[in-house]
């Protein structure tokens, strides 16, 4: 089972985004295996981003990302790490294309909406950081076998 890690960040919370982009996700045929709002702190965070530590953006990363809540989601699916990032858009807003939330919603780097892991170890990494493995639920979508030919749970 493939998943990945979507964070609603503190400024998609703000601008009230939260509903929009779950339904992005549940309208692609995605599966919510696990969701919480989270009170990120400076020490997850550090963890969260550990590949970015160094880089000059680093400390709003920390300080914007621990000043208010967010919304942590595990999404399930075929290419959903990879489906998610399109879902997501470029990291820079102004380069991301319309249609994507990113695309849609911000303008900049450092408020650009939400989060998505970017390779299969990150995910894995990410959903430890903020999930207790019984968090994560198991369940069956119904007529999961239209969605998608590969599904078979
Ligand atoms: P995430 O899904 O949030 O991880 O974004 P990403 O994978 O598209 O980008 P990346 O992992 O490279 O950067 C993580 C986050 O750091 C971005 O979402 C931005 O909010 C922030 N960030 C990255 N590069 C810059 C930068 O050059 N300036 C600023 N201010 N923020 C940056
Ligand atoms: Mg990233």
């Amino acid at each position: 089972r493939e998943h990945t890690f979507i964070m609603v960040k503190h400024d998609g919370v703000q601008r009230g985004l939260i509903g929009e982009i779950i339904r992005r996700f549940e309208n692609r045929g995605f599966k919510l295996v696990a969701i919480k709002s989270i009170q990120a702190t400076r020490a997850q965070l550090e963890v969260h981003y550990e590949d970015h530590k160094g880089k000059n953006y680093f400390e709003s990363l920390l300080g914007y990302g621990s000043s208010g809540p967010a919304i942590a989601m595990v999404w399930e699916g075929h290419g959903v790490i990879t489906a998610g990032r399109s879902i997501l858009g470029a990291t820079d807003p102004i380069k991301a294309q319309p249609g994507t939330i990113r695309g849609d919603y911000a303008t900049a780097i450092g408020r650009n909406v939400v989060h998505g892991s970017d390779s299969e170890k990150a995910a894995k990494r990410e959903i430890d950081v903020w999930f207790k493995p019984e968090e994560i639920l198991t369940w069956h979508r119904a007529g999961a076998q239209h969605l998608h030919d590969k599904y078979n749970e």
